[in-house]
């Protein structure tokens, strides 16, 4: 089979290059494969540079009489994430990513499109123009653009419904999830999985690995023999050998453009749009881009792929230009930027984490205990005495037992990870933990003697964590012989589910505790937000000021319900007195009864009930916490504003369409705000009334908070 097609394929003039299209592409001969190849670190991303160099490489291959088929492969970690998303705010440069896609779908050679990593976004939209798409078996697919406010806009939302049906890209466009190799090639998505060998595993084209070093001229094992990679070595091989048997068999080679079957299904059975509008009503609530994606997912049902294609560009622009998009953009690099440490020695080394402790098996406790066992880390949970241990254990494994009933990981999962937490009473058991979290109840003196202990046993250089709610971890040092290795690591509850973890840096804490916190913050999946010693720290501080106020505006006469649904309306899940209900404050019993109680207690504390607005309980409840979070800037608690918006979306719930409280603020005006603020000062008194002196300054210069980077 191998001779006949290499026979085949030698019948056409014989070609050999190697040549570079940009800094980024370059194309090279594997028998009479051209394996265009591109190199565009960290993350491959569509820059103009990739948009130029794979334009003129397909322009090259599509000419040469030499080259029977295509393969697009990329290097590094990942093949293209995407478009280049540091480009959005700026005219992008020629050529435009859809004049690549067409030369690319209307390639008359077989383009084959070897994916690994993360192929999300532009990066996936581009392999749906390739004729034919494999997927290395721990690959990633996905369309992330709803994270970022936008929609697949080349072409995702054309393609997409019809390679995999309507219901599956309605799920994969709106959610931004991304599938694995195996889903993928379940539901038509990719053609076949290639193993790490170089082995087809799974689907109609099993031949796909069988060929892999088959008439391999440059030898297969490399990607890119200039940058000695070969990581994908076995990708590659399958790609090239794949591609040669596409050309064998000769067109026409399948484009997704065409598909209409599964549209088909769609137009049968409409009711999917509705079912599915439903099912994630509570997700989307407030985003503008999933209704959009939605529409235009639609449009692939009643137009012709090119109207759809025509309106999924308009709608693109739409949301690109729209204030949404600009605030998710805002927030996708303040999150990789809160994980930067400015102040550090470069290049800070990080005590390697093998082994975890964590000290208090109570609802804190056992959830970051899980954090640990599911990043496969071995973790040693102490507690003071066996009933307490005993059903600390017992919540983590019920917490387990119910992930996998719901399918979320396999019942040997579930005992592999309780097999990683080890149960102790004995603080001494903690003395091989690279790192331990003190999570004992919120009592200063209990922690004191808890940190004073943990001294005497744990290792030397083991980071000594701490997962107060707002404690002077400079106090918890003090209690050491080594206040350097002391810190915060205040997580959220659930910690097994929330996602961000404030670190606290103590006085003394040394740059390697606190690059360790913050390696080990996100090896075990957090998003770690570096932040200094006060009370409440940089969230919890935050939210105090918020729930004062609105305690406050309650006692003025708006009820407890009504200032929940302001801030319910503005996008928070809840408001404050639902939430103070979720934690076990249930001031919510009986509405006339607890108006009642109000009332008393307003005019014990002689104040008049008046009709407060709408819009009085959202700046009130609002600004606060932007004058608190000014001020935590102003007092280097938090390092950026951008950290500040951090915490708020990912510990409490601020919409992320907003992009967190700074830059809301930012977008609102920052003038009108201090103008507010002084104006609440007078009325109201009170020390979190008096305007920030940073935000003053800002209000005054006409800047924001944005332009202080
Ligand atoms: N454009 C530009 N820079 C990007 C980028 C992108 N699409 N994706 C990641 N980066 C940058 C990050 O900012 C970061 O930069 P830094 O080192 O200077 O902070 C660096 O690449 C590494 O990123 P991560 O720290 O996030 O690395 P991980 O390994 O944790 O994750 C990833 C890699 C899964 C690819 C993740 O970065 C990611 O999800 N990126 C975004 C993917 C995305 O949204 N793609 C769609 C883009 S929009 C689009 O394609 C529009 C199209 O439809 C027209
Ligand atoms: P919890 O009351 O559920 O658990 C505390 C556990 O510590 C109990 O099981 C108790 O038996 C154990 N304990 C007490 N003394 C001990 C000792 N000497 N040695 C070993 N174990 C001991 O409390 P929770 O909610 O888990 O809080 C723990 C810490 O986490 C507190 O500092 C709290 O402020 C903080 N925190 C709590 C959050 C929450 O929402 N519950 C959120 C973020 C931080």
């Amino acid at each position: 089979m191998t001779t006949d097609a290499q026979k085949t394929l030698r019948s056409g003039a014989v070609t050999s290059f190697s040549e570079s299209f940009s800094e980024s592409v370059r194309a090279e001969m594997d028998g009479a494969v051209a394996v265009v190849m591109i190199d565009n670190p960290p993350v491959n991303a569509l820059s103009h540079h990739v948009r130029r160099g794979l334009l003129d490489a397909m322009a090259r291959v599509a000419d040469d009489d030499g080259v029977d088929a295509v393969v697009l492969i990329c290097s590094g970690r990942t093949f293209i994430a995407g478009a280049d998303i540091k480009e959005f705010d700026r005219a992008p440069a020629p050529p435009g990513i859809h004049r690549v896609l067409d030369a690319i779908e209307s390639c008359p050679k077989p383009v084959v499109a070897a994916m690994h990593g993360t192929a999300y976004g532009g990066g996936l939209e581009t392999a749906m123009c390739a004729h034919y798409r494999l997927a290395a078996a721990a690959a990633r697919l996905g369309l992330p653009e709803v994270k970022l406010g936008i929609l697949p806009g080349a072409g995702g939302t054309q393609r997409l419904p019809r390679l995999v049906g309507v219901a599956k890209a309605l799920e994969m466009c709106v959610t931004g999830d991304p599938i694995d190799a195996a889903d993928a090639l379940a539901c038509g998505l990719i053609d076949a999985v290639i193993e790490d060998n170089g082995e087809a595993g799974g689907g109609s084209e099993a031949d796909a690995g069988s060929e892999a070093d088959a008439g391999s001229e440059a030898g297969g094992g490399a990607i890119s023999e200039a940058s000695g990679k070969s990581e994908n070595g076995g990708l590659r091989a399958a790609a090239v050998a794949f591609a040669r048997r596409r050309a064998v068999e000769g067109g026409p080679h399948p484009r997704a453009r065409d598909l209409d079957a599964k549209l088909a299904e769609a137009r049968a059975s409409p009711a999917v749009f509705d079912e599915f509008k439903a099912r994630f009503a509570a997700r989307t609530r407030g985003f503008l881009a999933p209704e959009l994606i939605a529409a235009s997912i639609a449009n692939s049902v009643s137009m012709d792929f090119e109207a759809g294609s025509a309106r999924e560009r308009e709608l693109l622009i739409e949301l690109l230009g729209g204030p949404q998009s600009a605030a998710q953009r805002h927030f996708f690099f303040a999150q990789r930027r809160a994980a930067k440490i400015d102040d550090g020695p470069p290049a800070t080394p990080t005590r390697p984490v093998s082994e975890a402790g964590v000290v208090g098996a109570g609802t804190m406790g056992g959830g970051i205990a899980m954090c640990f066992a599911n990043a496969g880390i071995g973790v040693t949970l102490v507690e003071r005495d066996q009933a307490a241990l005993d059903r600390g254990l017992a919540v983590v494994r019920r917490n387990y037992e119910r992930t996998a009933a719901r399918g979320g990981i396999t019942g040997a999962d579930a005992e592999a990870r309780m097999g990683l937490i080890r149960g102790s009473l004995d603080l001494a058991d903690l003395a091989g933990a690279d790192v331990v979290i003190e999570a004992v109840f919120e009592d200063m003196d209990l922690k004191r003697r808890v940190f004073a202990a943990l001294d005497a046993v744990a290792a030397p250089g083991a980071v000594l964590a701490t997962n107060t709610s707002g404690l002077d971890v400079n106090g918890l040092a003090a209690e050491t012989s080594r206040p350097e290795s002391v810190i915060g690591m205040h997580f959220f509850s659930p910690a097994n589910v929330m996602e961000l973890v404030e670190v606290v840096r103590g006085a003394a804490t040394s740059p390697e505790a606190v690059a360790t916190a913050m390696a080990t913050a996100r090896r075990i999946g957090k998003i770690a937000v570096p932040v200094g010693v006060c009370p409440g720290f940089v969230g919890n501080r935050m939210l105090a000021r918020r729930q004062a106020e609105a305690e406050r505006i309650v006692l003025e006469g708006a009820t407890p319900a009504r200032v929940d649904r302001v801030l319910y309306d503005f996008g928070f899940p809840m408001g404050p007195f639902a939430m103070q209900d979720l934690a076990g404050l249930d001031i919510g019993w009986k509405a006339e009864t607890s108006t009642e109680m109000i009332r008393d207690l307003a005019a014990g504390r002689g104040i008049e009930p008046r009709p407060v607005s709408d819009q009085e309980v959202l700046e009130r409840c609002l600004y606060s916490m932007v004058n608190e979070g000014a001020k935590i800037l102003e007092e280097g608690v938090a390092a950026r504003p951008g950290d500040i918006d951090v915490v708020g979306v990912k510990g409490y719930g601020w919409p992320l369409y907003t992009g967190g409280p700074m830059f809301w603020a930012d977008a609102a005006g920052l003038g009108r705000i201090a103008e507010s603020i002084r104006d609440y000062h007078s009325r109201l008194g009170g020390r979190h009334w008096e305007l920030s002196p940073l935000l003053e300054r800002l209000a005054a210069e006409g800047s924001t908070f944005a332009g202080l980077l």
